[in-house]
């Protein structure tokens, strides 16, 4: 058992530590059916066998190796076609964590909607579970996974990466996931301020390809389209400029070649 001590108010103060799990993200929605934690329990683990990954996909990590939680929120203020800012304001604090070990910065970036890419390798995915009530995200599991120190990867993985593989250095897990909490609480209080308008800036800076002239697959059709990244609509579609059109995409209808 390894206690968090985060510095912070909300995020982290409960934590539950698991040696092993199916997925940190069921274990902390099976507790939501039963109890209310609350707000900003986190659920973390030395070994998770069952992980969740977007569109039904799996997340693998190593046991030991990496940082596997996930938090529980009530954000009851954002309706439900805001839900990406969810997604952004999490992906911005994995990106915050991330830049004090990370040199240089530019190779780190979001790659939409929430992955956390180091070049063009992916170190961290992020998997967010929301409960929907009266048009308003009543409860939210926020899970992330980020590759801390493994160094090996199943070879259907596409392209995984590690914070150790790209820098040569192991880092403490847990003191990791402590500053994780931090990050996370402050761009939560972002996202319930008046400043809530910069974090569509902010995510738009770190964005992975944007404004580059790059090819995508539009998931129906197989057609190849040329375009650039130009921006997101209000509720988190994706914006492609071609030389003739602009288009809006969501998660499963595009994807970047590389
Ligand atoms: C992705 O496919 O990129 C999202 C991966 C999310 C993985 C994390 S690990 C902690 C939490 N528990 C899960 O079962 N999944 C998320």
């Amino acid at each position: 058992m390894k206690l968090l001590y985060p510095n912070n108010l909300f995020i982290g103060k409960v934590a539950k530590f698991l040696s092993s799990v199916d997925s940190t993200n069921l274990f902390a929605i099976n507790l939501l059916a039963k109890t209310k934690p609350i707000e900003g329990t986190v659920i973390y683990t030395d070994n998770q066998i069952g992980g969740r990954g977007q569109i039904g996909s799996k997340w693998e990590s190593q046991a030991a190796k990496n940082i596997i939680m996930s938090v529980i929120l009530y954000p009851h203020f954002l309706s439900i076609p805001l839900q990406f800012k969810l997604n952004q304001i999490v992906a911005l604090a994995v990106y915050d964590l991330l830049s004090n070990y990370i040199f240089p910065l530019d190779q780190l970036s979001i790659k939409w909607p929430n992955d956390i890419y180091i070049g063009d390798n992916k170190m961290g995915g992020i998997l967010i579970e929301n409960k929907l009530k009266n048009s308003l995200i009543s409860e939210s599991v926020i899970g992330i996974g980020l590759n801390v120190n493994q160094t090996s990867f199943s070879s259907e993985l596409p392209n995984p990466t590690s914070l150790l593989l790209e820098t040569g250095l192991t880092n403490d897990r847990f003191e990791m996931l402590e500053r994780l909490c931090e990050f996370l609480e402050h761009r939560y209080l972002q996202l319930k301020s008046l400043k809530r308008q910069n974090i569509n800036d902010e995510y738009l800076q770190v964005l992975y390809g944007y404004q580059e002239w790059r090819d995508y697959e539009i998931t129906s059709t197989k057609n190849i389209i040329r375009g650039r990244i130009v921006g997101l609509t209000k509720f988190g579609k994706l914006q492609i400029q071609t030389s003739t059109k602009q288009m809006e995409f969501s998660l499963k209808e595009i994807s970047f070649l590389f």
